[in-house]
């Protein structure tokens, strides 16, 4: 690979501008403190996709002065891959999330943006806590300590804040035989010894182990810099699977271990890059928020000033750029993103404006027409961006019966090798009910295409099946009947779940991602470092808004 490149790379990703400035730190003052930019000549702008990009992007320019237009594809509801089930259970005080779930402590942007908004957080338990366990104290203020010394706070400090420690109570049920974590910390030699491991290590302290060599620490910024561009230049190329053989030296017992209790076996044949992001972004031992209502309460909370401005039911067909500004053709759409036919319904509506900011995933511009034809690279990019597939079973339970007796836990998540592969329980009791929603499957890339066959009513039976192979019959006498379940490989406005990349798209597509195209600017996730998580689409907002305010 390209050292330059590499370079390039590492510095975007440690979000280090062109003169040595933190851009993390310049977006909290201009999204969260509000100190724009001074004023520049006011600008017609088609804002295209309503989620967490576009929505944030179009109200920095609304705030300073622009005049907006947002146009959503879905007719019945902004936020994009951020979507809360509410209203759909039996129970109408429950909900459940079909996509984002969980804030990371050190995601100041959505952190910081949701304070401001006023919605609640709360912990979201990455590991299991004792049930009726609250943390001491008061929520802490976001704090981001920024490599230039500066530190970012958006309140008192709130000393006292202990969060429940872990009871890692969750179960683990492999190879034909279940144990709890905690078990299998204290003793892992019979769950590795079902794979044909022979070691008293965990599979995450073994992880943990291969992947420290490939870890770039803390400290001086330019020394960050230069470790993770050798680092991305040296491994970019890889397949996660290619560095446990040739360069930690592991059997296929190991890596089989380590994929199956450590979620990788679906991501062996990925960069080891997004691996590594990854692992470093969830972890047991790290802290991460929930949105009280439910995520969606963050992007109904910005599109609340855009109301006026917001074109929804409206499906970008075609984008034209003339010399003197944009014109995008949509077609018209009515329903929901899963009952719908998908035939066009009339008037298709056009929108004109000085510049556009197109927000949705690449995969599905793929389906749009451009003219005049972008460059080359974006379309390389546009086209072959590689979009993992996430699907989630969820399933409605009249009591929360894994609260329950002397193994009872809260939050936290169940692994196995049914189909089912990742279970997480609610982090918290929902206000005025006895029942809860289980998230029973949470699978990723292949695991998830599997599901992605079925109906949705298979789709419960077999989750169904797979939690009580974990819990017994309590687990049908409670099921309420209700289940919700998104495929975001077969959701028509998502075409994917998030951006994860194959051996060397890094280097060959991210950046042509990003640049901009005449008059024609690219936010959202897929083009931010921070693929598959809120934090980057908010980097990509910020990023866009400046690109398009500076604009003579
Ligand atoms: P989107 O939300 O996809 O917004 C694009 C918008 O464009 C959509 O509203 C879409 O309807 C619209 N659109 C599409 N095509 C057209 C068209 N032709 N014309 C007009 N409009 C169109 N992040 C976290 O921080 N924490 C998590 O725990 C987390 N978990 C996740 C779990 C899953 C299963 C998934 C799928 C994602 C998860 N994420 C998580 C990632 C996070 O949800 C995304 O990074 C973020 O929501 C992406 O925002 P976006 O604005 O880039 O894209
Ligand atoms: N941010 C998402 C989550 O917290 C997914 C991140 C990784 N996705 C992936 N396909 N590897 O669950």
């Amino acid at each position: 690979a390209d050292p330059e490149v590499s370079r390039d790379l590492a510095r975007k990703m440690l979000l280090v501008g062109d003169n040595g400035e933190d851009l993390k730190l310049e977006y909290l003052k201009i999204l969260i403190d509000g100190q724009l930019p001074p004023r520049s000549p006011r600008k017609k702008v088609l804002v295209v996709g309503a989620g967490v990009a576009g929505l944030t992007v179009a109200g920095l320019l609304k705030r300073a002065g622009h005049e907006v237009v947002v146009i959503e594809a879905n007719g019945n509801r902004v936020g994009g891959r951020v979507k809360t089930f509410r209203g759909v259970f039996t129970d109408p005080a429950l909900h459940a999330e079909a996509g984002a779930m969980r804030l990371p402590d050190f995601h100041p942007l959505v952190l910081a943006l949701a304070d401001q908004l006023k919605l609640k957080r709360r912990l979201f338990y990455n590991a299991d806590v004792a049930p009726g366990a609250e943390p001491t104290g008061s929520t802490p203020p976001v704090v981001y300590q920024s490599f230039t010394g500066t530190q970012w706070r958006n309140g008192p400090d709130a000393p006292g804040f202990t969060a429940p420690a872990a009871t890692n109570r969750t179960l683990i049920r492999v190879n034909g035989s279940a144990t709890t974590r905690s078990r299998y910390a204290s003793a892992p030699a019979a769950v590795n010894a079902s794979f044909g491991v022979d070691s008293t290590q965990t599979t995450t302290a073994a992880v943990n182990q291969v992947l420290a060599p490939v870890t770039v620490p803390g400290g001086p910024i330019a020394d960050q810099i230069d470790g993770w561009s050798k680092l991305l230049q040296k491994y970019d190329g890889y397949s996660t699977h290619r560095f446990l053989v040739e360069e930690a030296g592991w059997s296929l017992d190991q890596i089989q271990a380590a994929g199956t209790l450590e979620n990788l076996t679906s991501r062996l044949h990925y960069s080891l890059i997004p691996t590594l992001m990854d692992h470093a972004a969830i972890s047991p031992t790290g802290r991460y928020w929930e949105l009280t209502g439910g995520t969606a309460t963050l992007t109904d909370a910005l599109a609340e000033p855009l109301r006026n401005d917001l074109r929804m039911g409206r499906r970008m067909t075609r984008l034209v750029q003339t010399a003197g500004g944009v014109r995008v053709e949509t077609t018209a759409e009515t329903g929901s993103e899963s009952g719908f036919t998908g035939r066009p319904v009339a008037p298709t509506e056009t929108f004109e404006g000085d510049y556009a900011i197109v927000t949705i995933p690449f995969s599905a511009l793929r389906f749009c027409q451009v003219e005049p034809l972008m460059s080359y690279p974006k379309r390389r990019a546009v086209n072959e961006l590689h979009y993992d597939s996430a699907t989630k079973v969820l399933l409605e339970f009249r009591t929360r019966f894994w609260e329950q007796g002397a193994g009872g836990f809260t939050g936290g998540g169940c692994v196995s090798d049914s189909p089912s592969r990742f279970s997480y329980f609610p982090s918290h009791a929902p206000d005025g009910s006895k029942g809860g929603v289980v998230l029973a499957a949470y699978t990723w890339s292949d695991d998830a295409m599997r599901w992605d066959s079925l109906t949705d009513g298979e789709r419960y039976a077999f989750a169904l099946n797979d939690l009580e192979a974990l819990f017994g019959p309590v687990v049908r006498r409670e099921f309420t009947g209700t289940g919700a379940t998104q495929s975001w490989a077969r959701a028509r406005y998502a075409l994917g779940e998030a951006v994860v990349f194959t051996p060397g798209q890094l280097h060959e597509l991210h950046a042509a991602g990003r640049t901009v195209e005449g008059r024609v600017h690219f936010a959202g996730e897929h083009t931010s470092l921070k693929p598959a998580w809120i934090e980057g689409a908010l980097e990509s907002a910020v990023r866009t808004f400046l690109e398009v305010h500076g604009r003579p």
